[in-house]
């Protein structure tokens, strides 16, 4: 599956400049510690053709969990919620963008490679923010074929998924990979008790007997924002019921709808697991109707919650 964009942005911002992108450069002996604790954002912004307005989908409340995640790892921030946010307005306009992008904001400390443990809250940071143009993962349409993967999600009280560690993302990627040479397209994990967790950069939410069901944020997964954006919509707007609750991996092999739900993703309808059909294997109504009305709301087609779009043009 390819799921990079290997298109880049004519300009970066990094340590409060915006600089092209070809001169972001760093010595190849920084990247030691780099990842270990590095912390990330992921943000989308949508064209919208109608309007000639770009727009940053929640672009608060990102910024909010960046924050919150770079707490936890006690890195030194020296830049308030504001600033970030108009950094990133600068970024897109900068690159000229009407289309839509894909916005990672970053922060990490260079180490050497041979130091990995050292915690050093007061040493300086690199904060980065790239953008790349950015449609979708995949086509909805064509939905994905998944298994339960044999690898456990990480848990709050090893590697806290609440964080958006890049390290966490090796737990995700071991099962992509097991997923993928076996044949299917991409991984459920279950917890260490059993019960569903997330996909690797995805929540997940099944529907049975008509009500969308999804684990609790205290069950090993990421505060997502689409999750949060998914239950205002089907509450307020599509009026069909939103449970936060444990989701037995059994619920998967009966469940008539399955979908994963991020920003990354989008929504991203589920046709199998294990070999068996969700439902009858066709993406379902109400994943057609929170894929449509997620659409509306984060491109501005629909006026429901202003508040979580950030225009970029004047
Ligand atoms: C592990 C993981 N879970 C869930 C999500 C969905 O979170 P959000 O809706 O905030 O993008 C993501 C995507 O960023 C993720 O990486």
């Amino acid at each position: 599956m390819a799921i990079y964009s290997e298109e880049t942005a004519d300009y970066i911002w990094r340590n409060g400049k915006i600089i092209p992108w070809k001169d972001a450069t760093i010595h190849v002996n920084a990247v030691g510690h780099a990842s270990v604790a590095g912390i990330f954002e992921g943000i989308k912004a949508y064209w919208n053709e109608d309007e000639s307005q770009l727009y940053i989908f929640r672009l608060e409340e990102h910024i909010e969990r960046f924050i919150q995640s770079i707490k936890m790892v006690r890195y030194g921030f020296g830049y308030t919620k504001e600033q970030i946010k108009s950094a990133i307005v600068e970024l897109l306009r900068a690159n000229r963008y009407r289309r839509n992008v894909y916005i990672r904001p970053y922060i990490f400390q260079k180490g050497i490679v041979r130091e990995l443990l050292q915690a050093q809250p007061d040493k300086p940071t690199e904060v980065v923010i790239d953008s790349w143009p950015f449609d979708s993962y995949r086509d909805p349409d064509k939905g994905l074929h998944v298994c339960v993967s044999s690898w456990r999600r990480i848990s709050d009280n090893i590697m806290p998924p609440r964080l958006k560690c890049f390290s966490n993302y090796h737990n995700g990627r071991l099962a992509a990979m097991e997923a993928a040479v076996s044949g299917y397209d991409w991984p459920v994990l279950l917890d260490d008790r059993g019960k569903v967790t997330e996909g690797p950069g995805a929540c997940l939410a099944i529907v049975r007997d008509g009500k969308v069901i999804t684990p609790e944020i205290t069950n090993g997964i990421l505060e997502s924002i689409t999750r949060d954006t998914i239950k205002h919509i089907f509450e307020e707007l599509l009026k069909i019921p939103f449970v936060e609750r444990t989701i037995d991996r059994t619920e998967l092999y009966i469940a008539d709808e399955i979908f994963f739900l991020g920003t990354g993703w989008e929504i991203m309808p589920v046709l199998s697991v294990d070999r068996l059909s969700v439902g009858d294997g066709k993406t379902g109504s109400i994943s057609k109707k929170i894929t449509g009305a997620y659409r509306e709301v984060v491109t501005g087609k629909s006026k429901n919650w202003p508040e979580w779009r950030t225009a970029v043009w004047d």
